[in-house]
This record gives structure tokens, sequence and C-alpha cells, in this order.
């Protein structure tokens, strides 16, 4: 694996009480620690207002690291050195006091001469303005000079709730950490599936001719969860689906799917083309959108109560906890091709997908074998069993003409089943490390993508009609089948 910068770099997971750090950053610091990945002169600090000595934080994130890279009797040494290189400071976010303490625990571990900084924002979205300037009060941000080593900063998605609000977070972000040093991460595009669509769509000879109005008829984006909110539903409460899935990682997903080619494999022109793409996405109209709430439902042999029945949600609560709309694509490419995107909490299986449907075939020369073939569709497999298939229809093998669609079928388990598939921050925050933003949303895609929700979020907001109810388990709102099927029949995750 190719090293990221070998100078010495202090990494800080601000909000490392929480979530996050416990379950994904600091297992993916591991996992590059075990791949020799991460600088040799590396130290890692976790900071927030919780308790914890060393010991009482190394135990907490002991719990979610993993042997994949370190299988064996070397794990357990892998372990003990990685934790050795974690460091814990409590403290407030907006105390300048409390990151100078940060600061003076860094300085005395940190070697003389350069250090390059990373500090990752895993924190509710309600405090990064007032960390970062904390950050910046302290002097903990360079301001560039070469002899200073570099300091970047990570965030998270939400990055604001609409066009005017993400503006405002930027310009306060901007003030403290220039737009080179920001990496706002979409974690789905660290996704190997994902990574891989440029790959799928450039690097073979078959698709690139096909994708395009003339031979693709729909483009459906599906991501569903057979989950309630536990233990989330206050922040979900503030955002609904719209927000934290749609306007982030559907859109992300569209954005490589259908932009044009870039010129090149680097970050500026591959962001170059999407938001080509997201300004060439006509903002969604009130009439192509349909929102959902799950009530309470009986579901795999148990009783779920319904969203506003969850203690951190208003009983009165219009929060949408699933969506469907319909994007238009305003360019000669994909000129009257739907993009149909939807998104719910509560449905009835867990998946990510992108279903690329051909247009039906023109001719009627097989009508008296009594089966007309289906449409063929491509089908990218995010989550679960990650992969792809081809939907092909083929002769049954037999005296008779019989017809039977099947699938050509690309799963990664089989195919791949000799590689380890990285989890998603691992990838990103070695990016992060090595400062190739090709994996991170600009400002300018950032703004793009609010402008295609912008509006209708707020013609949402201005409305007193609740969304329409759906049984925990789904199906999805009616009028959402209703819509999907404005063009042909919706499909779920299968
Ligand atoms: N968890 C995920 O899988 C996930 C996925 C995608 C994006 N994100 C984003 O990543 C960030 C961190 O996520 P998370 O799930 O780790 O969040 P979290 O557990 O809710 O919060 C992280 C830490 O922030 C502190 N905190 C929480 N609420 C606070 C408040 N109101 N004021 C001040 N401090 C507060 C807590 O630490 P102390 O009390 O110890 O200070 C907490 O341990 C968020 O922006 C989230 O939207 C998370």
């Amino acid at each position: 694996m190719t090293d990221a910068n070998q100078d010495p770099l202090s990494l800080v997971v601000i909000g490392a009480s929480g979530d996050l750090a416990r379950r994904k950053i600091f297992p993916a610091l591991f996992s590059l620690y075990c791949q020799r990945a991460l600088p040799d002169d590396v130290r890692l600090f976790g900071f927030a207002r919780t308790d914890l000595d060393d010991a009482a934080f190394r135990r907490r994130i002991t719990e979610h690291l993993t042997c994949r890279y370190a299988p064996g009797a070397s794990c357990a040494e892998e372990m003990e050195a990685f934790l050795a290189r974690c460091h814990y400071v409590t403290g407030e976010y907006g105390s300048t006091d409390s990151i100078l303490d940060l600061y003076q625990r860094m300085r005395q571990l940190e070697p003389r001469g350069k250090v390059n900084r990373l500090y990752y924002l895993a924190i509710p979205p309600s405090i990064f303005v007032t960390t970062a300037e904390s950050l910046g009060n302290a002097g903990l941000v360079s301001c560039g000079e070469e002899s200073q080593g570099w300091s970047r900063v990570v965030v998270e998605k939400p990055f604001g709730r609409d066009r005017p609000s993400s503006d405002e977070l930027a310009l306060a972000l901007g003030q403290v950490f220039q737009e080179p040093d920001i990496f706002r991460i979409d974690h789905y595009l660290g996704k190997e599936v994902i990574q891989n669509l440029l790959v799928l769509r450039f690097a073979n000879s078959v698709f690139e001719p096909q994708w395009n109005r003339q031979h693709l008829a729909s483009v459906q984006v599906t991501w569903a969860e057979n989950l309630t909110l536990a233990g989330r539903a206050g922040y979900f409460d503030r955002y609904g689906i719209i927000r934290d899935v749609m306007q982030n990682h559907l859109l992300q997903m569209v954005a490589l799917l259908a932009m044009e080619p870039p010129d090149e494999l680097e970050a500026s022109a591959i962001r170059r083309e999407k938001v080509r793409l997201l300004r060439s996405i006509a903002p969604v109209s009130r009439a192509d959108l349909v929102t959902g709430q799950f009530v309470a439902a009986e579901w795999d042999g148990r009783q779920v109560p319904g969203y506003t029945e969850d203690p951190a949600v208003p009983d009165d609560s219009r929060t949408e906890t699933y969506a469907a709309a319909v994007l238009r694509i305003d360019n000669a490419r994909w000129q009257g091709v739907p993009f149909f995107m939807s998104a719910g909490k509560g449905l009835d299986s867990r998946c990510t997908t992108l279903r690329l449907r051909f247009h039906p075939l023109a001719h009627r020369l097989f009508d008296r074998s009594g089966h007309r073939p289906a449409p063929n569709e491509l089908v990218i497999r995010v989550q679960p069993d990650e992969g792809m298939h081809l939907s092909l229809t083929t002769k049954l093998p037999g005296l008779e003409l019989k017809l039977a669609e099947r699938k050509l079928d690309l799963s990664y388990g089989d195919a791949f089943r000799d590689h380890i598939i990285p989890d998603a921050y691992e990838g990103l925050l070695l990016e992060v490390m090595r400062g190739d933003r090709s994996l991170f949303l600009s400002g300018e895609e950032l703004a793009a993508s609010w402008d295609v929700f912008t509006p209708v979020l707020h013609a949402l907001e201005s409305e007193s009609a609740a969304p329409e109810g759906y049984p925990f388990g789904g199906p999805p709102p009616a009028a959402a089948l209703r819509l999907l099927q404005w063009a042909e029949d919706a499909r779920g995750c299968g």
C-alpha cells in the first residue's frame, strides 16, 4: 500500500466519545495502521466532554477494533502498539482554554519541527462552527506555511439544512480553514462499489455507448432500511430522510452515474464534471415529490411503535421518514430520462441499489412464444451483497422455444473472494492524509446539491399536512408507488 505523507502526524478526533468515532473512525485507523498506511510517526488524540483517562478511552475504542488485517497472534501485538499511540483529553468544544489543554498535550508528545495535523469533527453539526473557531483561536490551525505542516479538517454531513444555512456554515468554516484543507465526507463515496462506478462506465467499452437517453428508459436509485431510529431519532427529526440521505448519498451516486467523462482522473476534473451534472438537474418540483412517515405495525412477529411514538420525537412531528422523487436532468445525454429516487426507514428490507433500465424492444419477434422479453436492467448493488447484475432474456434449454429472464451476476463476495473489501472510512481517511480530494465534496458541489432540493424542502415546511402514513415494514405510501410507477413499475430491493 502507498504510504500517506511520511511527515509526523497528529490526528485529532473531536467528539471521540461518540458513536462514529468508536464504530468507524478508530477501527478504520487501526486497519490502516495494520496495513502500514499511517505515517510511522503518528499520534491519535481523542477530545470530548466525557471524563475519561487514556486507559478508559483505549478500553472504549478496543471494543470495535477487528483483526481483519492482522490475523492470528500478531493482532494482540498490533492492537497494543496502536492503542499506545491513542490519547484522550477532556474538554469543552467552545472553550479556547480546553483546546489549549489539548494543544499542550499534543505538544508534549509531538516531535519538534514540522507536524501535520488532521482534525476530524465527529460531533453534531450544531457545534461545528464553535469548535472550528476554538481550534483557530487556540492557534492549532496553520496558515499553510510549508515549514509548519498542514492543518486539515474533516467534516461529516449534514452540511446545513438548506442552501442558505449550508452557505453560512461554509463561510464560517472558511474563516478558520482554507477550502483546500476542508474535507467534506460523504462516506458513500468511500464505498467500493461506488468507487467502481467510474471504472464500470469508462473502462468497459460495452457500457459507455449505451449510457444515454437513446438506450436507457429510466434510472432508479433506491435506499431502504428496515430499522427504527434507535437512539438517533432526536437528530433525525431535525433533518428527515431528504436531508439525511437523498440530498447527499443518493445525489452523489447520481452525479457519478450520470456525469460526462472527466478529462483525467484528477480530483479537480472529476469534481468539475460532477458540479456540471448537478447544476443540470432541475430543482425537484412539489408534484415530483411524495413523503411518508412510518406508523406502528406488527412486523417480523413483534409490535413496532410508530415514528412519533419515539420519546425523542414530538407527537406532532411532520418529519418524513420516507420520500420518493423524480429528478430530471436537463442535458443532451439525459433529456427525458426520469431518475427515480426513493429513500425510507421502516420498510420491509435493507438495501441501496442503482437500477438502469433499458428501453423495451421495438419489435415483437418473440410474441408468439408467449413471452414478451422484459427490458434489460443493469443493477448495481451498493449494499448488502455488493456487486452488480445484468438481467437478460434467454432461451430455456429444451425442445420448445421458451424464454425466461436470468442474471449475469458479478457478486463481490464470489468474484473477489481473496480480497478484503475495505470499510469506506479506511479509504477516505487515507485520502485525507494524502491530500487527494477526489472522494470529497467541494463547496461548489455542495451548493449545487442543495439547489436541487432547497425549494421543495421549503415548500414542504410551509405545508400544514402531515406526510402520508405507512405501516412499519412497508409498503411505502401509495402515492409514492404511483409516482415511481409514473413511467413503469418501480422495484424495491429485489
Ligand atoms: N454515527 C454514524 O454512523 C454517522 C454516520 C454519518 C454521519 N455522522 C455524523 O457524524 C457526526 C458524529 O456522529 P455521532 O453519531 O458520533 O454523534 P454523537 O454520538 O451524537 O456525538 C458525538 C459526540 O459529540 C458530543 N455531543 C453530542 N451531542 C452534543 C451536544 N448537543 N453538544 C455538545 N456535544 C455533543 C458527545 O460527546 P461528549 O458528550 O463526550 O462531549 C458525543 O459523544 C455527526 O455530525 C453525525 O451527523 C454519523
